[in-house]
């Protein structure tokens, strides 16, 4: 006999069938900083469209408020340490990134990501422990009958919880260095000849030199990823009591979001199952604050420069930031720059530091001419969205990809973070501002986002409501799932053809022989008669 509320969900589903989907149950394993930004706008999208959402976070969360007053639903993990700890283990990894990777040797460098790579996994399993190991937690999700699991693979578990509860589930993800996720457990090609690995800063038109080096980059992905993924193949294997390995319970993804679109992306094969999403967060520009507007109002005919390196570099070495600020106050434009580090000494006066900016209004603001950024994915979307060019200062994870992108699409110019002077910035910005190439490819751009069939928005959502409408998109699923490497790649079949082709020709020439001997016997013998 189906339940009161099941009765009540049908009844409900039948009274909103004219204009949306059904009331679903949510639940979202999130990842920090911008990542989760980005979730959020879908998981606020879904809550306005009736759906109920339950976010599972750790008690250590350094960028989802669990008291926030949103309309989301939070379920908190307890976990051993501190939010202080995963705070380090994030400072320590930038610092490596920013200031460190570029003064040490190639094995150096690998020695010190394995490490790094290693401390993650350590934090980070016992996160996933706080949820797979919590017997009374599982007992209530599974009671909460949920439809569906949202996560962002940057982080493992999201996967392995969506198994257990046996729930269909959707990455959202911008990539994974060297595609190796999407390759390896989604099933997607990507052609070393022309798709760039990620993280490899390539553009898509390669000389042989860069071919090789992307055939290199994509082999030494795949290593460094076997090795990060086997410590945690043995950890789902243990918890799922049966051998089976991070990338298989990766595969198992309905859908995979990808955060970018084709404005942004060099064209490259993907699956049904892959949809491209970016700039799903991007809106048309609000007001600004009063005092905000009074003073972008001021820059005049010059107008404005917006600068920004992200949520996570939120200090800097004072020389460096002295260095920024010369140059920044070199400028004609008033610059809005958002720091949290310590005042530098030569702040010019076109320069005003904010805690905080409303970075979309601003990109958006009639006024603005360029935007200096780090080059992470919300930025450039906005800038894409609104039409802005730039200078990039990329410094790690996607970064240095992205701004490779946007100097391939005419949109940007590149500074080295660490060899940049004063002088640099100035000429960069002076570059942008002033030769029209940049903003008219920024425009054209802009156009090309603006004008899809349906907005990134509505698509995300559209594919997640039709995954708990039709329990998966099974119908979207590649067959390569079920095949084995050799077969993947032909090779079984290659070697019964060889196998085929060595035994017809052993015969034929087996028989060729046995004739010319029976022959020569034959001339033989009319010899002697
Ligand atoms: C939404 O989810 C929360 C947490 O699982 C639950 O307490 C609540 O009853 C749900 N609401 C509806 C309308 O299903
Ligand atoms: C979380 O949200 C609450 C309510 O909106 C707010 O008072 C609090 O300062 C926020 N905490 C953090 C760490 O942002
Ligand atoms: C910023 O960096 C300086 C030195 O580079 C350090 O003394 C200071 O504690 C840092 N501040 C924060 C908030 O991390
Ligand atoms: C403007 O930028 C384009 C693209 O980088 C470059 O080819 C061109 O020479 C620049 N023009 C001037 C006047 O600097």
């Amino acid at each position: 006999m189906p339940s009161l509320s099941c009765i009540c969900k049908i009844f409900l589903c039948l009274s909103l069938l004219a204009k949306s989907s059904c009331p679903g149950n949510v639940l979202v394993w999130p990842a920090e900083y911008s990542h989760w930004r980005n979730l959020k706008v879908v998981t606020e999208e879904l809550v306005g469209r009736g759906h109920n959402i339950t976010v599972l976070v750790h008690s250590a969360s350094l960028s989802v408020n669990a008291t926030s007053t949103s309309a989301l639903h939070f379920e908190t993990l307890e976990i051993s340490f501190t939010a202080g700890e995963l705070q380090a283990l994030w400072e320590r990894f930038l610092w490596f990134w920013i200031f460190e990777k570029s003064q040490l040797s190639f094995w150096q460098m690998h020695s010190t990501m394995r490490s790094l790579s290693r401390s993650s996994t350590t934090l980070h399993r016992q996160i996933c422990n706080g949820a797979v190991r919590n017997r009374k937690l599982l007992e209530k999700l599974r009671s909460s009958r949920y439809d569906i699991l949202l996560t962002d693979p940057v982080i493992p578990c999201g996967e392995l919880l969506a198994v257990m509860l046996r729930l269909p589930f959707i990455f959202t993800l911008r990539f994974s260095p060297g595609f190796a996720f999407e390759r390896l457990c989604g099933q997607v090609l990507a052609p070393p000849s022309y798709v760039p690995a990620a993280t490899s800063q390539l553009q898509e038109k390669m000389s042989f030199l860069e071919r090789t080096q992307n055939l290199l980059l994509y082999f030494m992905h795949d290593m460094l990823q076997l090795l990060v993924w086997k410590e945690w193949d043995s950890y789902y294997s243990r918890v799922l009591g049966r051998p089976t390995t991070l990338c298989e319970t990766m595969g198992k993804a309905e859908m995979w979001l990808i955060r970018t679109y084709w404005d942004f992306e060099f064209p490259r094969p993907f699956l049904p199952n892959f949809e491209f999403v970016g700039g799903l967060h991007c809106q048309p520009a609000k007001p600004l604050p009063e005092e905000m507007e009074e003073f972008v109002q001021s820059s005049g005919e010059h107008g404005i420069v917006v600068f920004s390196l992200g949520s996570m570099v939120h200090n800097l070495t004072d020389e460096k930031n002295n260095m920024i600020a010369t140059a920044l106050s070199q400028l004609p434009q008033k610059v809005l720059w958002r720091y949290k580090g310590k005042k530098p000494g030569t702040l010019g006066t076109n320069t005003r530091i904010y805690e905080w900016i409303p970075q979309n209004d601003l990109l958006g603001h009639a006024k603005t001419k360029a935007f200096i950024t780090h080059g992470g994915t919300n930025g450039i979307y906005e800038a894409i969205y609104h039409g802005v060019p730039m200078v990039g200062i990329p410094m790690f994870a996607d970064q240095p990809d992205n701004i490779a992108h946007m100097r391939a699409k005419g949109m940007a110019v590149e500074l080295d973070f660490n060899t940049m002077k004063a002088q640099d910035l100035v000429d960069a910005v002076n570059m942008v501002v002033n030769n029209f190439t940049y903003k008219e490819n920024a425009i054209r751009l802009s156009q090309i986002h603006h004008d899809q069939p349906v907005k990134p928005l509505d698509r995300a959502v559209f594919w997640i409501e039709f995954v708990m409408r039709h329990k998966g998109a099974k119908h979207l699923r590649p067959a390569a799932h079920q095949l084995t490497w050799y077969q993947y790649h032909c090779l079984d079949v290659l070697a019964f053809l060889l196998t085929c082709a060595t035994v017809t020709l052993f015969i034929i020439v087996k028989c060729c022989l046995f004739c010319c001997k029976k022959c020569g016997r034959i001339v033989r013998k009319r010899k002697t008669e």
